[in-house]
């Protein structure tokens, strides 16, 4: 069984999870209001991973015999001045996600709860992949956005980004 401190934790970062969710769609959004086809489907596609992320705890808690509680989500940000800018944005929301993983990871080590270790164990990895990609992509953009037809290169790039929920996603 899950203690209530574990317990709440993990309903914390499951609201965070869906927070990420919510902040990728807005920029997805935001992009397809530019008529980036190809930036908007990359984020709406991030926007599903995350919530795969949020039922991935969802379902852990009730496993562990848990209760799961549901709070408000934070309105996001609707706006970003560039590709460059939104990025950037995803990039520091994905350290700051990454902390929490890793304060989430401290409690399960400070309770000696084994499973609760095992099971983030998949979030630590996720988040450095997260981490990384976003940072490949604020390169990408600053290698083109001086090229003419760039931005408009990298829009197809992205588009090509499909939502196939893998067996680590399930
Ligand atoms: Fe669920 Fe982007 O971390």
């Amino acid at each position: 069984m899950i203690s209530d401190k574990m317990q709440n934790a993990i309903n914390e970062q499951l609201n965070a999870e869906m927070y990420s969710a919510y902040l990728y769609l807005s920029m997805s959004a935001c992009f397809e209001s530019q008529n980036l086809k190809g930036f908007a489907g990359w984020m709406k596609v991030q926007a599903q991973e995350e919530m795969t992320h949020a039922m991935k705890l969802y379902d852990y808690v009730h496993e562990r015999l848990g209760r799961v509680i549901l709070k408000a989500i934070d309105a996001p940000p609707d706006e970003w001045k560039s590709p460059l800018d939104a990025f950037k944005a995803v990039f520091a929301h994905e350290q700051k996600v990454t902390g929490l993983i890793n304060d989430l990871m401290n409690l399960a080590i400070e309770e000696k709860d084994h499973a609760a270790k095992g099971f983030l164990q998949w979030f630590v990895d996720e988040q450095v992949e997260e981490e990384s990609s976003a940072d490949e992509i604020v390169q990408k953009i600053k290698m083109v956005k001086d090229m003419s037809g760039g931005l408009y290169m990298l829009d197809k790039e992205l588009g090509q980004r499909t939502f196939t929920p893998t067996a680590k996603e399930k």
